[in-house]
């Protein structure tokens, strides 16, 4: 991700200057002092207030959420009203919004009859979207008539022809971080939690599922009838619409994906039930209900995203050899770390995604051996370094600082990787049963809340440092949550296997071992990565195409190895998959890997024509969130025009 800072959120208005009497100078020079102190020392760890969000919740809440939505694919727009029952008392209530057009506001009067109140949209923020304020006077209830934006940021659209079915399109939605704006209108911070309800309309033969309990059941009728009974953030609120089918691979897993994709995701995500039973056997029970995954066009930018009792997946972890499915084990264990237990701000985003990934390798040693979590592992810590050797100091913290920023730019490999590196040296510390009923406790305490970094600080020194001081003496939390770098006292992954692979890829490098003497029938995905992302950048184009006749790595079906071998083969200048990367982008949206193959293509420098054909036959194929990553790689601005 960019480290781009924007300030458009930190306007300060002083008013008129000449209207300034000495006295007021004073004062203000006083608080412009105090103001870049702040700006230049770190936020408290315990700092709540999120600053991604417009909403008033220290005043009032939202409990709950209920949607009654027309799906309409002519003109790309959702439309309906969205009904907030609230809690506490105001007199005005304030939520986010992004682009969203607002027909009316109406407040309840009584249980049934509602009332056109007063409202204001205020100015729009390029980050924030615009906060819409409603006169409450004294109601509970409010429902706010409206429909979505043509460039809905937590929307994508699909036509037929990006699907696998060819025939019907195709809608989901992606909320995180702050994208459920700009399709609900609702406090969108994830202090905030509430349970929903929605009713879903859309074209008869098409399907709606959403991150919550289908109470109408899988026949198509055009009306989906949803409820999420527990409560959650808004960010977890999620919904797709398509020509889905079902399979089921337990008696509470299951997957939706188009019919082409059903089989061959069902077989191999066939381990689902293994892991759910894994992390409930370590950090308690599972509380969702059932957990299904819904498999969604490979334009979806993300791997996966946990929306609760159904995670969204990119098809390109479907392998044919479940070698990619940590995947599922991360996003299942975001039903504990981050569904269950949640940042409070996004500046505390490795709370979730730091003790996920650390889930993730407990989760991937049951279920399928210690070698494998530990060459996953080390593949993750290795890919951190790489990251962090040329990342902004401020990025490398995990308690990150995103004032004045977009929360998406805080999506490095710190929170993942670094957060996870924390709790294994941890529990190297102070031994594994003793971290696992400290996390289970963690688990139970804080359920169903919301966490800032400093209340997880605490609740670690009273109930783990200071109960074994001697195991820990040499870890500085401080430094951990604070500091750049990686601390020198933490425990790295090691694998032995993965260790073996480096070296016979050195000395294939010197010629000491021929292309046919690799054993890479024993080699999974995870060996291939690792020999690839370790061979040197400069390879010579003879030694690269050897590699590709031998082993047709240009026509790999794997997507992880497929894009490692792009990059390889772009800085190397090898032309052998020019021609291959051209489909893969076209297709392929997982900003992982399109994101470095753009940048590497703009920075190699000679594909300059071809790379701007491709991306402006790709862009519209694309999701929002992946424009914003690319957009500005390729000289495009926001209207989607070549600035060249
Ligand atoms: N919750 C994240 C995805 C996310 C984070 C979306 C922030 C938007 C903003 C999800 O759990 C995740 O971490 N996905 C990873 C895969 C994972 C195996 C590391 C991804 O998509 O790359
Ligand atoms: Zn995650």
């Amino acid at each position: 991700m960019t480290g781009r800072l924007r300030t458009s959120a930190m306007r300060i208005h002083v008013g008129k200057e000449s209207a300034l009497t000495c006295w007021g100078r004073l004062i203000l020079c006083v608080m412009l002092l105090n103001c870049t102190q702040y700006l230049g020392k770190k936020a408290p760890l315990d700092a709540a207030e999120d600053l991604h969000s417009y909403a008033n919740n220290a005043d009032v809440r939202v409990t709950h959420v209920d949607l009654d939505l027309h799906v309409d694919f002519d003109v790309k727009q959702l439309r309906g009203n969205c009904t907030l029952e609230l809690a506490g008392e105001s007199g005005e209530l304030v939520l986010d919004t992004r682009e969203l057009v607002i027909d009316k506001v109406e407040a309840a009067v009584s249980e049934q009859e509602f009332l056109d109140v007063e409202y204001e949209l205020g100015e729009h923020d390029p980050v924030l979207g615009a906060p819409l304020r409603i006169t409450l006077g004294g109601a509970n209830r409010v429902r706010v008539h409206y429909a979505t934006g043509l460039g809905a940021s937590g929307l994508q659209w699909l036509t037929p022809r990006q699907t696998a079915g060819g025939e019907q399109p195709f809608l989901y939605t992606q909320s995180q971080a702050i994208h459920a704006r700009s399709w609900i209108p609702l406090q969108d911070t994830p202090a905030v939690r509430a349970t929903y309800s929605a009713r879903i309309r859309t074209p008869r033969n098409l399907l709606a599922v959403m991150s919550a309990e289908m109470l109408s059941g899988t026949e198509r009728t055009g009306e989906y009838k949803f409820t999420m009974p527990l409560a959650i953030p808004s960010y977890l609120i999620a919904l797709a619409v398509g020509d889905i089918g079902f399979s089921p691979m337990s008696e509470r897993t299951g997957v939706f994906a188009e019919h082409a994709m059903l089989a061959s995701a069902a077989r191999e995500f066939e381990d689902t039930e293994d892991m759910m039973q894994a992390v409930e056997q370590m950090y308690g029970p599972y509380r969702w209900g059932r957990y299904d995954i819904l498999v969604l066009p490979p334009s979806f930018p993300f791997g996966g995203m946990e929306n609760p009792r159904l995670t969204f997946v990119s098809p390109t972890v479907i392998t044919g050899d479940k070698s990619l499915v940590s995947l599922i084990a991360h996003e299942l264990a975001h039903s504990w770390s981050g569904n269950l237990v949640t940042n409070a701000t996004w500046r505390d985003f490795w709370l979730n995604e730091g003790f996920t990934v650390y889930l993730e390798e407990r989760i991937q040693e049951q279920v399928f051996g210690s070698d494998r979590s530990a060459m996953e592992a080390l593949l993750e810590v290795e890919g951190l370094k790489r990251e962090m050797a040329d990342m902004d100091e401020r990025d490398q913290i995990l308690h990150v600082d995103l004032r004045g920023r977009d929360p998406d730019d805080g999506f490095t490999g710190v929170p993942y990787a670094k957060g996870a590196m924390f709790l294994r040296t941890l529990e190297k510390a102070v031994g594994r049963p003793v971290f696992d009923a400290y996390l289970r406790s963690y688990f139970e305490e804080f359920a169903f809340k919301s966490l800032t970094t400093g209340e997880f600080a605490k609740h670690l020194k009273e109930n783990l440092l200071n109960r074994h001081p001697g195991d820990v003496q040499e870890i500085s939390v401080e430094e951990w949550l604070q500091q750049p770098r990686l601390p020198t006292k933490r425990h790295e992954p090691e694998s032995a296997e993965l260790q073996q692979v480096v070296k016979l890829s050195k000395t294939w490098v010197d010629g000491a071992v021929d292309t046919q003497d690799l054993p890479v029938d024993s080699w999974t995905t995870q060996h291939w990565l690792r020999f690839l992302r370790v061979l040197p950048e400069d390879l010579p184009m003879e030694r690269m195409e050897e590699l590709d006749k031998a082993f047709r790595l240009t026509h790999s079906g794997n997507a992880e190895i497929l894009s490692a071998w792009f990059l390889l083969s772009i800085r190397s200048g090898y032309n052998g998959t020019d021609e291959a990367l051209e489909p893969f982008l076209l297709k392929v949206g997982r900003r992982k890997f399109v994101g470095p193959l753009y940048k590497e293509l703009v920075k190699a420098g000679r594909y300059k024509d071809k790379i701007q054909q491709i991306y402006r036959k790709a862009r519209p194929g694309y999701h929002p969130v992946l424009l914003q990553t690319l957009d500005p790689v390729l000289g495009w601005d926001i209207a989607g025009t070549p600035e060249y």
